[in-house]
């Protein structure tokens, strides 16, 4: 084990703001800020943002340093890895991003009904084999659907044609509501976006950053999975 993995997951039982389920609780449903993360958690009535399989947290921090009228949340089961992330918003004084390390799997025992306002999915694992282990098949959107308000969100940004290919098939077969997608979103698509959603979208990620040193396309897509 590396001595420094072991110094952050330390460290990150000191973060105020990050919070990490105990699986009894999560087991029996009784995850104490599950439908009480605005009055517990943010303390304040703001939509909350997830960003689901978040690593090092770079859109969670991103947004919440853009989006000050918002909370976020990071959520990853990898605790060394959004070390990064929580230990940014501390330095920075960023208050309106938390850190919450668990499977994605749980979600729908860790947030309320309406709770979630949007969902983002930067560089998931396309799960090649599983296709019901994508953070895009039916079972994972029932789940998101349990937890978002209606109209809410769904953003995927991903370097994987199978995921993308898959998401789209998903919309097209479920008549999800896609407001834009693209293929090449470095290519001519941000060209023409409006200065705020190009700038969101120009958030790279630790693992964005390796796929396009390799030359890979960025594919985007954000869809609605409520009426
Ligand atoms: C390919 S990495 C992308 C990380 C980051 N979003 C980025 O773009 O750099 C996928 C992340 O999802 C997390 N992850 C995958 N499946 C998960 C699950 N079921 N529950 C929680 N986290 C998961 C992994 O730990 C990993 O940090």
């Amino acid at each position: 084990m590396a001595k420094n993995k072991i110094a952050q997951w330390a460290e990150m039982d000191t973060f105020p703001h990050v919070v990490q389920p105990k699986m009894e609780d999560i087991m029996k449903d009784s995850v104490p800020l599950k439908g009480r993360w605005h009055a517990n958690f943010f303390k304040n009535d703001k939509p909350i943002i997830v960003e689901l399989g978040c690593g090092k947290g770079e859109y969670a921090v991103g947004l919440a340093k853009k989006y000050p009228d918002k909370n976020f949340l990071g959520v990853d089961i990898k605790g060394h890895r959004m070390w990064r992330g929580a230990k940014t918003a501390l330095e920075e004084g960023i208050n309106n991003v938390g850190f919450l390390r668990t499977r994605i799997d749980f979600i729908e025992h860790l947030f309320g009904p309406n709770e979630v306002s949007e969902i983002w999915l930067t560089f998931s694992d396309p799960q090649r084999k599983k296709e019901r282990k994508r953070l895009t098949s039916p079972l994972f959107i029932s789940r998101y659907r349990k937890i978002m308000k209606p109209g809410g969100l769904v953003h995927l940004k991903t370097d994987s044609d199978l995921l993308f290919e898959y998401t789209l098939e998903q919309i097209n077969d479920e008549q999800y509501n896609c407001s834009f997608s693209t293929w090449d979103l470095y290519g001519e698509a941000i060209k023409n976006l409006d200065a705020d959603t190009a700038e969101i979208l120009n958030i790279r990620t630790y693992y964005e950053e390796m796929w396009l040193e390799l030359g890979k396309h960025i594919k985007y897509c954000k869809f609605q999975i409520h009426e």
